[in-house]
């Protein structure tokens, strides 16, 4: 959906359709480079990363596994406790591979962190993370997140997989909801 068809939900678009695009053009050039004469497995995790995972992996010009992964957080209903859930685990053993896990958002840092060192502890070679958005100001915790699209203000963000309510996940952009749907 495009932002004429979202038209008053959204306040301000943050990031546009072709700076997403252009931007995973470049993540894939370093990821190519980096993981060059190594197999490479990628992760995603649902739901949000289900954008950044289908045109990240069609950047790449090269040989790709993919699984999926989807978790939650613990308990209080408020998201990031930082306690995690596993709602559907990884389809194939990990033992000796390269994984690099794929996000929409780091936010907290939280899930990130505790993620990485789940996968660390099934005996990878090596973890790293892809994210398509990163609120530095929001982090509670220091993860090592070594592919970044953009580094965005801590605002309440929707579209390209980021929902509100389940919706707002197909916009082709990323905007800031505007006050008047969650007031
Ligand atoms: C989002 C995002 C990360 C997490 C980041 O998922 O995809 O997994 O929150 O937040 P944190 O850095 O504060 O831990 P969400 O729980 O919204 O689920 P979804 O991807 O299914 O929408």
């Amino acid at each position: 959906m495009d932002l004429t068809t979202a038209g008053t939900d959204i306040a301000r678009v943050i990031v546009t359709g072709e700076e997403i695009n252009a931007r995973l053009q470049e993540l894939a050039r370093q990821v190519e480079s980096d993981y060059e004469g190594r197999d490479l497995l990628i992760i995603g995790i649902l739901k949000g990363a289900v954008m950044t995972m289908a045109d990240f992996s069609r950047a790449l010009n090269r040989h790709i596994e993919m699984d999926w992964m989807a978790v939650s957080s613990y308990g209080s209903g408020t998201k990031s406790s930082g306690v995690v859930r596993i709602l559907k685990d990884l389809d194939r053993d990990i033992t000796g591979r390269h994984v690099l896990i794929v996000e929409d958002i780091v936010d907290t840092g939280l899930t990130l962190a505790w993620l990485k060192s789940n996968l660390e502890s099934r005996g990878t070679q090596s973890v790293e993370i892809l994210t398509m958005l990163r609120k530095p100001e929001a982090a509670k915790v220091d993860v090592d997140v070594k592919y970044v699209g953009f580094d965005i203000p801590k605002e309440f963000v929707i579209g390209y997989g980021l929902d509100f309510n389940e919706k707002y996940r197909n916009l082709d952009f990323i905007g800031v909801l505007a006050e008047h749907v969650y007031q």
